[in-house]
């Protein structure tokens, strides 16, 4: 299937005549994101998600996202066009595991980044995202204890950031982000010394940005960790020439749209995600004619995991 001007027409057509909404993710393939009704964050998605008229979704994202979309929203048809679309970050936790760390820290609440399964949404008392991570912790009373899983570098923005002592973090990391480093982080920044970084929180080199930052390699004003949104949000109201972007490759689609005059670098041009990737535009077209991959969510567990991501969606810009 060629992402042609037939094949935009034919997705266009039966996303109208099958009432679907299509929703995609920053970091999905460009000829996706330029097909779909709406292209944002996950928080973003997740809240048009909630809020849709449409009776059926199309979340070209990655699974967690189109099973929280279905959390939301029990009565809609959520269909993924890939089912395989997975995501290691959301593997590196499981509800058992999120079970026992629970019962070594009774009366501890548990904050779970939106990048987990359904089961482990439903063993949490709030969800976040990238874009509220901060938010949903400071609306935890200071005095009580705070699990955060699973990732580790966005565990330890937030923890920077709230100073908090009592915040404990899961060790959990995504491969695509953690595998963009320091070293190449302060290597590209050393060399392009006026270039801002727009840094995502789930990189390993989150840290590396700060010390660069620190040590007076790079202006602090020009060190900036943000969530996918935030970063096309900064975009449109930067006045800087060149930007290095650490997070997944999709991202350069949306900041060179929002910022034309820019140019936007990735510090790691491998950064791709093949979950992400899995969404191409045939398995978009068969997701319209066939009405799959069909997103199914235990009522049970949807039912347990609601709340934590209603509290999510709530929070935060
Ligand atoms: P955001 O788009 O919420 O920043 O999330 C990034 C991500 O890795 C999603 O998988
Ligand atoms: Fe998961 Fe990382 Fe891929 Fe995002 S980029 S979907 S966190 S594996």
């Amino acid at each position: 299937v060629e992402a042609d001007a037939a094949w935009f027409d034919e997705v266009r057509r039966l996303a109208s005549e099958r009432d679907a909404v299509l929703l995609a993710h920053n970091y999905q393939v460009p000829e996706v994101q330029e097909v779909a009704d709406h292209v944002g964050d996950s928080l973003a998605l997740s809240r048009i998600a909630a809020e849709s008229a449409a009776s059926t979704i199309v979340f070209c994202g990655v699974h967690f996202m189109a099973e929280t979309a279905k959390i939301l929203s029990p009565g809609k048809r959520v269909l993924i066009p890939d089912a395989r679309a997975g995501c290691s970050l959301a593997e590196s936790i499981t509800a058992e595991q999120l079970r026992a760390w629970k019962a070594e820290h009774p009366g501890a609440v548990v904050v779970s980044y939106v990048n987990t399964t359904a089961e482990v949404k439903a063993e949490t008392d709030i969800c976040c995202t990238s874009s509220n991570a901060v938010e949903v912790v400071r609306s935890i009373p200071a005095e009580t204890d705070v699990l955060f899983c699973p990732d580790q570098f966005l565990g330890a923005h937030v923890k920077r950031e709230t100073g908090r002592e009592n915040l404990y973090v899961w060790a959990g990391e995504c491969h695509v982000h953690a595998g963009i480093n320091g070293q190449e982080l302060a290597q590209r920044a050393a060399a392009n010394p006026d270039a801002d970084l727009y840094i995502h929180p789930e990189c390993g080199c989150a840290t590396s940005a700060l010390y660069l930052a620190g040590d007076g390699a790079v202006p602090s004003e020009q060190v900036k960790i943000l969530s996918t949104g935030d970063m096309v949000k900064q975009a449109r109201q930067s006045s800087a020439e060149e930007v290095l972007v650490a997070t997944e490759v999709g991202m350069l689609h949306q900041l060179r749209k929002a910022a034309p005059e820019i140019d936007f670098q990735a510090v790691n041009d491998r950064a791709s995600c093949r979950y992400m990737k899995m969404i191409t535009p045939a398995a978009l077209l068969r997701a319209l004619r066939e009405g799959v991959d069909e997103v199914h969510v235990d009522a049970g567990v949807a039912e347990s995991a609601r709340e934590s991501v209603r509290r999510m969606v709530s929070i935060g810009q």
